[in-house]
């Protein structure tokens, strides 16, 4: 797919088919994290796959925003050095390409950002002195959203021209 198509119909996909999602398209996903540019090359983050549903059972439950991870195919915890000044910057971005390169292969996906981080480091093994970022939870979507219109503030809002405030119109 066109990357601009991807973009115009990406949605965030929070239902999921029971369906295991093949080995070489997780480490597809992986691969489009691992890289993403960061500052100064740092490549500030890990990754942790987690496919077991034990444990994406208990990381739903402590998602109170996310308790959907739970039916995740898999997810991926983003884990950062905070020493890394733009760690959240950096994780985002390979967030992003990774769930684009998911949608490319039809895996749905949702950013989860209320999450019991101290319990689901515990859960994970994550180091104390990491910080979690997010956990993404990956999985086919069980509801197609592909061509449903997008909710977003038109250009003419959002888009200036030269400087602020004189709108972009093309
Ligand atoms: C930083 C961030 C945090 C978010 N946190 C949550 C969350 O906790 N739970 C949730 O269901 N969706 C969460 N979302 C998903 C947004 O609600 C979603 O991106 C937005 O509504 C647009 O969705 P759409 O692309 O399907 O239109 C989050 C998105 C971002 C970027």
């Amino acid at each position: 797919m066109d990357v601009f198509e991807s973009v115009v119909k990406r949605l965030e996909v929070k239902s999921y088919l029971d369906k295991p999602v093949p080995m070489n398209i997780v480490r597809e996903i992986l691969e489009a994290g691992r890289l993403s540019p960061s500052a100064m090359n740092l490549q500030p983050w890990r990754f942790i796959v987690v496919k077991d549903k034990e444990t994406l059972k208990k990381i739903g439950a402590l998602s109170p925003s996310g308790p959907y991870i739970a039916d995740a195919a898999f997810a991926i915890a983003i884990v950062a050095e905070p020493e890394s000044r733009w760690y959240q910057i950096d994780t985002a971005r390979a967030a992003q390409n990774m769930m684009l390169v998911a949608w490319n292969r039809g895996v749905g996906s949702r950013w989860v950002g209320s999450i019991k981080r101290d319990e689901v480091k515990k859960l994970l093994a994550i180091p104390a002195e990491m910080h979690l970022v997010t956990v993404l939870p990956f999985g086919y979507p069980k509801k197609p959203r592909r061509g449903t219109k997008k909710n977003r503030k038109p250009l003419s809002e959002i888009a200036h021209l030269e400087r602020y405030g004189q709108i972009f119109f093309h």
